[in-house]
């Protein structure tokens, strides 16, 4: 097992003498392409849930507690946007943040910012009047048709210059009045950007910026999917996806301004969140699919290279079919971009989820909609907007909570793994170091179910795919397993390969909110002689093996 390198261990010690001063910065850290959130100067996994978007005032967040609380989370992912902060050019006012903080402080949580200016969901509705409908100041772009888009351009300058004075303003009061204690622990800058309907600004400033040779930054980082020319235009080096790769580079820029000058003032790690492209779709240039210019899969490169300022791009998960959660999670983790999961469905569906994602290491999840304000996201999410809602999220992560930190900490160290049960309800099984764990669905406890089961004779609660298990290898031969819904076998793989095995403990027990083991009772006999089950709760095991 990899020990923490020297810089890490420099890093986490660095902040421990900070902390005698003030509480450290929140820090991104990385280790052999394994990353942990540091919060407090120690690793941090963030059981986040993300508020409605309209419940960003002062009167609207008791219902967003309430579902907080019974989501067991340990971060509260909301809105803060440029229209209420800035109402009048040049007047900021605060009020609404400082009693976020301070309620979030009462509620012991931290806070998430997603800053809604320029673009929320690629539009400008969360700008203010006076940006909103001057179309002259603060151009929308233009389509190739020569028709406005809804859309305001990344290359408006004035734009730009108003959105990153706010920024900074908030960012700024964020310093004053947080420093101490970190309660925010992150800033998302805009939200879902792109465009849809355009596939870039075709205006006149749009065409000579097109032009315009491919920065060497982007040119390094972005290997074009066709053959073209090494260097040149857009048009020359990549080909017919010059138009979607100009845009997210136009985008990823005016955000990098952005963030940069925020951070310049207050180092908080920022991220992007992206309206995904069909992971499983093959690559094509842009046909109107998906919200050009975002951090797309296919451009995360172009990020990277025209927004250092920005450490993450994170995926947000609105389909829940398994192939493509999967294939979505495989392109987001890559060893320059921690997987972090700012957005996904309050849907029941998606709560399996939660095992898959934490167990490959994010530093976080959020469902979406988790706030009792009187607003259903069916189709996207659940049809009830009450407890029945957030109890699927609840129960895992009341599991994890007392864990956030030693998880956070096994995630860097690269001993996690996490298994979502498939909507084709299929066994799975994956190899972690010198064991090999198989997963079954839809197993009664004791024996097997048999060739010719119908579906009235799987165990209650199994109609729709819901089992998963995410895994901490803590040694060699032990492992702590948090799961639900899934039966597992153990078998001896690596070193251990042709071994016989036994278990040698199976605990089932709580971690305290210190993250002792505490051992309810040992799981032996019927209780293994099928396989670990793992009922419809989520149950924590610490399992020993030994092989023979
Ligand atoms: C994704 C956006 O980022 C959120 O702000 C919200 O609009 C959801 N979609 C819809 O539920």
């Amino acid at each position: 097992m990899k020990k923490l390198s020297y810089h890490v261990l420099a890093a986490l010690a660095l902040v421990s003498t900070q902390a005698l001063a003030a509480a450290p910065m929140p820090r991104l850290v990385q280790q052999d392409g394994h990353y942990a959130l540091l919060v407090d100067g120690k690793p941090f996994t963030m059981l986040g849930v993300q508020a409605h978007n309209s419940s960003n005032y002062p009167n609207a967040l008791p219902k967003v507690w309430a579902a907080v609380k019974d989501a067991h989370a340990n971060t509260l992912e909301i809105p803060v946007a440029w229209e209420q902060i800035e109402p009048v050019e040049g007047r900021f006012d605060f009020g609404y943040v400082d009693t976020l903080v301070a309620e979030a402080r009462r509620n012991g949580v931290r806070l998430v910012l997603l800053w809604f200016g320029t673009w929320k969901n690629t539009g400008p509705a969360y700008t203010p009047e006076w940006v909103k409908f001057d179309d002259k100041r603060f151009p929308r772009m233009l389509g190739r048709d020569g028709k406005a888009s809804y859309c305001l351009s990344p290359l408006g300058e004035q734009t730009l210059a108003a959105d990153r004075k706010a920024f900074v303003a908030l960012m700024r009061h964020l310093k004053q009045i947080d420093e101490a204690q970190r309660t925010v622990i992150m800033v998302q800058v805009e939200n879902e950007v792109g465009t849809y309907g355009t596939v870039r600004d075709f205006a006149p400033r749009g065409e000579a910026a097109f032009r315009q040779p491919v920065p060497a930054a982007v040119l390094a980082r972005k290997k074009p999917p066709v053959p073209g020319a090494a260097s040149g235009t857009w048009s020359e080096v990549y080909g017919p996806y010059a138009d979607e790769y100009f845009h997210a580079w136009a985008v990823a820029n005016y955000i990098e301004e952005i963030a940069k000058a925020g951070r310049a003032v207050y180092d908080l790690p920022t991220f992007v969140n992206n309206a995904l492209r069909d992971p499983l779709e093959p690559l094509a240039p842009w046909k109107g699919n998906f919200a050009s210019g975002g951090p797309t899969y296919d451009v995360i490169d172009i990020y990277k290279a025209a927004a250092p300022h920005i450490d993450i791009a994170g995926p947000d998960l609105y389909a829940p079919q398994s192939d493509s959660v999967a294939a979505t999670l495989d392109k987001f983790q890559r060893p320059d971009n921690a997987l972090f999961v700012p957005e996904m469905g309050n849907a029941a569906a998606y709560a399996r989820y939660v095992y898959r994602i934490l167990g490959r290491g994010a530093i976080g999840v959020a469902p979406f909609g988790i706030d009792y304000a009187d607003y259903s996201n069916y189709p996207l999410g659940a049809k009830r907007t009450d407890q029945t809602m957030v109890e699927p999220f609840g129960t895992i992560y009341a599991a994890f909570a007392p864990l956030a930190q030693q998880w956070g900490r096994w995630a860097l160290e690269g001993r996690t793994a996490g298994i979502a049960e498939g909507d084709d309800r299929k066994p799975q099984s994956l190899v972690l170091k010198d064991w090999g764990v198989s997963a079954s669905f839809r197993e009664w406890q004791f024996g097997a179910m048999g060739k010719d089961a119908k579906e009235e004779d799987y165990p209650p609660g199994t109609a729709a795919p819901n089992g998963g298990a995410a895994f901490a290898q803590i040694g060699a031969d032990e492992f702590i397993v948090i799961g639900q819904h899934v039966r597992l076998h153990f078998w001896p793989a690596g070193a251990n390969e042709g071994k016989r095995s036994m278990f040698a403990r199976v605990e089932e027990g709580q971690f305290d909110p210190q993250g002792r083991w505490i051992m309810e009772r040992n799981w032996n006999g019927d209780q293994v002689d099928h396989g670990v089950n793992l009922p419809a709760r989520p149950t924590i095991l610490k399992i020993r093996l030994r092989a023979y």
